[in-house]
């Protein structure tokens, strides 16, 4: 049995450790936690061990924490960590790298420059087989993850016919969860957005790739605007939809008005975390016009890389080829059910 330890128990930490829970081949050592507040409790009540910081155990002197995260870490295989932006970073050099560790970190790090965290960055669909004898690899953030799902398998139906990729990237300004974080009534510019950058880590420096980014006032998902151009005419909406039948993590929907649809029938459905785990392309507004596709898909901001983290850590504990690694990971996530039950909800209204 593996033992895996879970830095940091915010929106991604909490979601990474549920789940893992569910999954038999695995222990969770225990997750970590830096403030003395509810989310202590909350992780016990759910079953989990409780580690902090040893130069913080006094402030959590009126809860029932089991240790010190470094000693959590001298009991565990790997650690993913679940920290604030650029402080996985810290916590490796700290941490990980003095015990020799297996570390996994999410996307708020970098993988260029003096903080970068690993030369890798994950996406299941492109480089799983990449990952060899790595010790440090980092899981892309949602966006980019999700990027990479729409455009690895339209690039593999038509390769050079495909002359760009334009993306507006719509992204949500809070988890749910994160009821303290205010969102102000506005819509945000954002310079020199990270995501082209990261996606083209592992689609290739080449890929015709453009990216532009707004933040705006919802806890409902990112909302991907893409335009795909063609050399020469594009194809159908219905070949477009058809390419993604199969795919995994990604639900074609017709009917959802807005992303908060999507939310509310993952609750009504009682899906973990009322994630959907995946990403949803809005197939009535596939348009082909010309040499162009418009396409607009919603991204699971908070779910959609939760089933990647578990793909990463089977390829690095397990060394597990793709297929065995994927349909243990679907044991777990039940994501052909999930895609099977939103597709049937949402589908195109024929009467
Ligand atoms: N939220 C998303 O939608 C999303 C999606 C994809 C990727 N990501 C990435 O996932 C990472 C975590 O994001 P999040 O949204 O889960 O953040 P979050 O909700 O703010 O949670 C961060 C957690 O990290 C803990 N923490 C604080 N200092 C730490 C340290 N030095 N080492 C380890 N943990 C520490 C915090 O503990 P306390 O609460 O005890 O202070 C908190 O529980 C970031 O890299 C982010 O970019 C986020």
């Amino acid at each position: 049995m593996k033992k895996i330890f879970v830095n940091g128990y915010g929106s991604i930490g909490s979601r990474i450790a549920s789940f893992l829970m569910d999954d038999s081949e695995i222990t969770v050592t225990g997750v970590g936690k830096y403030s003395p507040d509810e989310g202590v409790n909350q992780a016990i009540s759910r079953g989990l061990d409780v580690y902090v910081p040893k130069d913080r155990l006094a402030k959590f002197a009126g809860y029932d924490v089991t240790g010190t995260i470094e000693s959590a870490l001298d009991d565990s295989d790997l650690v993913i960590d679940a920290s604030p932006g650029g402080m996985g970073f810290r916590n490796k050099q700290d941490l990980y790298v003095p015990r020799d560790m297996m570390a996994i970190y999410q996307g708020g790090e970098s993988i260029s420059g003096n903080m970068a965290v690993s030369d890798l960055l994950f996406n299941s669909r492109v480089n799983y087989d990449h990952i060899a004898e790595k010790k440090h690899i980092m899981q892309g953030s949602c966006n980019v993850t999700g990027m990479g799902r729409v455009i690895e398998p339209l690039r593999i139906k038509y390769g050079s016919r495909i002359s760009r990729f334009d993306v507006t990237l719509i992204r949500r300004w809070a988890d749910i969860e994160q009821k303290d974080k205010q969102i102000l009534d506005t819509i945000e510019m954002s310079e020199n957005p990270h995501h082209g950058d990261d996606a083209k880590t592992y689609l290739g420096g080449a890929t015709p790739l453009f990216v532009r980014a707004v933040k705006v006032p919802t806890r409902q998902m990112h909302l991907h605007i893409m335009d795909v151009r063609f050399e020469k005419k594009a194809p159908e909406p219905s070949e477009i939809h058809d390419i993604f039948s199969d795919e995994f993590g990604v639900a074609r929907l017709w009917t959802a008005k807005g992303t908060k649809d999507v939310r509310d029938y993952a609750y009504t459905m009682g899906f973990n975390f009322t994630d959907t785990n995946m990403l949803h392309i809005h197939a009535n507004m596939t348009a082909s016009i010309g040499d162009t596709i418009h396409m607009m898909y919603s991204d699971d901001q908070t779910g959609i890389v939760i089933p990647e983290n578990h793909m990463l850590l089977q390829a690095m504990l397990f060394k597990r080829s793709y297929d065995v690694a994927f349909s243990h990971t679907e044991s777990v996530f039940h994501m052909k059910e999930k895609k099977t039950k939103l597709e049937s909800h949402f589908a195109k209204n024929t009467g």
